[in-house]
């Protein structure tokens, strides 16, 4: 069977592989899916277990062996620093920011994809690194942004642009290293983001792999967050059966509740969100490399080889969800008869122990986006019936332009 090169007959195709072969299956000769929860989940545990970040290049050119550095150690890191910025005050200062890039756009014709995409990047860059002047911060921006449109579009660009794109990632990588450097000789203030902790770790791990720590985080506010916003909108715009249920939750919270406890509070667009998630999960494919080899009952991987995992596949497979195509958010209801049957089938943001440290604080972003989408503007979308999906490294909403204005 040839496999379809076409990313939406692409997932068809899978998915209709992945129902007859129970979720595990050869996608071609070089790739394994890995779409049945509990593999998936076991695969991902053995897999990252212990995992170390080596200096390869730098130890290969310089001929010696860098300290070990257990992953486990970055990614603690950033969930201290996260937890000391999962606070009523610094969640309102997300959503001033989210604020202000959408005032500056009010009244004006835009698309709403890129709108929802520059606001969660734009608002979030600050958590991953802050301090920067104006042209290091425009730097770091415009390589995060080139990024995602090499992501997010449908065609391939030119060599030129190709060019462009390393020369700005290089130089955003030169920001990078500047801002570490002279944070460690107490040259630049130190901040509360999340690169800062690797300025006391940098005599162990080295500029380059603190380099790489950090590229993983702007990578990783760079991508999901932005679609998942836009797939947000996407539904919000398609029920307003919906809009309605959570603009009457919404203006009866108190703001300063909804910024300390949004999830407390807000429980029916906490739901919302939930389930965009499910339906839309960003990104559509986690491409992985087997360290080990495993037993998957009618087939084998072995170390080397290459998998693939996907929420997305997970959240859409029948044998798992009822009617797993139909939005519905009350599915996430407790005890509700179509809701997850345990936690390995609900998975937006990844497997344990590579799983996404932002969760949280991606789940605040896209129901403050609900908050202010039903407290502060009103959307105009000229014609919804024209917006459709397309499945690129994650669902991103096409034909999707519109209008805010305020309440
Ligand atoms: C709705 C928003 C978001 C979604 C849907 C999302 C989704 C994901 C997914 C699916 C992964 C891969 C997990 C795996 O390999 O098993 C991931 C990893 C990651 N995410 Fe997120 N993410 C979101 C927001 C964020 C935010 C706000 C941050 C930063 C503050 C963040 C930082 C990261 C990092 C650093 C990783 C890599 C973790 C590691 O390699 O150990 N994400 N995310």
């Amino acid at each position: 069977m040839t496999t379809p090169q076409h990313p939406e007959d692409f997932l068809r195709f899978m998915r209709m592989r992945s129902a007859q072969e129970n979720g595990i299956f050869w996608v071609d000769d070089q790739r394994l899916g890995v779409f049945e929860p509990e593999a998936a989940r076991h695969v991902s545990a053995t897999n990252w277990h212990r995992f170390v970040m080596h200096d390869r290049l730098v130890d290969m050119v310089r001929r010696r062996r860098s300290p070990e550095m257990r992953w486990s150690r970055i990614r603690s890191a950033w969930l201290t620093q996260l937890h000391t910025l999962a606070t009523a005050e610094h969640h309102g200062r997300l959503i001033e920011r989210m604020e202000r890039i959408m005032d500056a756009r009010v009244g004006q014709d835009v698309d709403l994809t890129m709108l929802t995409q520059e606001v969660t990047l734009r608002s979030l860059l600050p958590v991953a690194l802050t301090g920067l002047t104006s042209g290091e911060a425009e730097l770091v921006r415009r390589d995060l942004e080139m990024k995602l449109l090499r992501l997010v579009s449908p065609e391939p660009g030119s060599t030129w642009h190709h060019l462009r794109f390393i020369g700005v990632q290089i130089r955003s990588g030169l920001v990078v290293r500047r801002v570490l450097r002279q944070r460690a000789r107490g040259r630049r203030r130190r901040e509360a983001d999340l690169a800062d902790p690797f300025v006391d770790l940098l005599p162990e791990l080295g500029m380059d792999r603190a380099l790489d720590v950090v590229t993983a985080v702007l990578t990783a506010i760079g991508g999901p967050p932005g679609t998942a916003a836009a797939s947000l909108l996407y539904e919000f715009v398609r029920h307003p059966e919906w809009q309605q249920r959570l603009g009457e939750e919404l203006s009866g919270v108190d703001p300063a509740e909804f910024r300390a406890a949004p999830t407390r509070v807000a429980p029916v667009t906490h739901r919302f969100v939930k389930e965009v998630l499910r339906m839309w999960s960003p990104p559509l494919l986690l491409v992985r490399r087997s360290k080990f080899a495993f037993d998957l009952g009618a087939t084998r991987l072995e170390p080397g080889q290459w998998y693939l995992l996907s929420p997305h596949m997970i959240h859409r497979d029948e044998r798992i969800w009822k009617q797993p195509d139909v939005f519905d958010p009350d599915r996430f209801l407790p005890g509700a008869p179509h809701g997850p049957a345990d936690r390995t089938c609900y998975v937006p943001f990844g497997w344990a122990p590579k799983k996404c440290i932002g969760a949280n604080l991606g789940t605040v972003q896209l129901m403050a986006l609900c908050h202010l989408l039903c407290t502060r503007y009103r959307l105009e979308v000229a014609r919804p019936e024209n917006i459709t999906m397309a499945l690129r490294f994650a669902p991103v909403p096409e034909n999707f332009r519109g209008r805010l204005t305020l309440r």
